[in-house]
């Protein structure tokens, strides 16, 4: 089957962008899939679809760079980045009241640590281990906003609780 690259980079659950990345040596995160993954908080959507393309674009360099400080720079923001999604999120999840924001911590930590493991991987020029965290970071997060993400917001939004946005 031949795929254009709108539909490599737009497929459904990202199994056709990432077979055909895979094939080309490289992967990418899937974009932001609105129209499955809407967590019926718009602000909330909006982060994602941002937080999304950046990490895209980041994981990308990360994954493909031969250039080893490169790599470590875009690891880097990205982790700063998703540091920040993390405390958007969870701010939010405190503000509901609904006491649900320890299962949210606790997977993020963990995606954080995958980006430690990363980290480390690049300063001691082990750059298989590095990627291979990153790869996994990227499948994990994706199973986060699905598994985790989408439930937990939606409990929110239908809670009917006033956030404070
Ligand atoms: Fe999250
Ligand atoms: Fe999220």
């Amino acid at each position: 089957m031949r795929l254009s690259t709108r539909q490599l980079l737009c497929a459904d659950r990202g199994d056709y962008g990432r077979q055909a990345f895979s094939w080309l040596g490289f992967s990418i995160m899937n974009p932001w899939q609105a129209n499955f993954w809407s967590t019926e908080i718009n602000c909330v959507d909006d982060e994602h679809d941002r937080l999304h393309e950046m990490l895209a674009a980041l994981s990308f360099v990360i994954l493909n760079s031969t250039n080893q400080t490169l790599s470590l720079e875009a690891l880097g923001v990205m982790r700063n980045r998703f540091n920040e999604h993390c405390k958007f999120e969870e701010s939010i999840a405190v503000g509901s009241g609904l006491g649900m924001e320890d299962i949210l911590q606790h997977d993020h930590a963990e995606l954080l640590s995958l980006l430690e493991d990363a980290r480390i991987g690049f300063c001691n020029s082990d750059i298989s281990a590095a990627r291979a965290a990153v790869e996994r970071f990227t499948q994990d997060l994706m199973r986060h906003d699905e598994v985790v993400d989408l439930p937990l917001f939606r409990l929110i939004s239908s809670s009917g609780v006033a956030l404070a946005l």
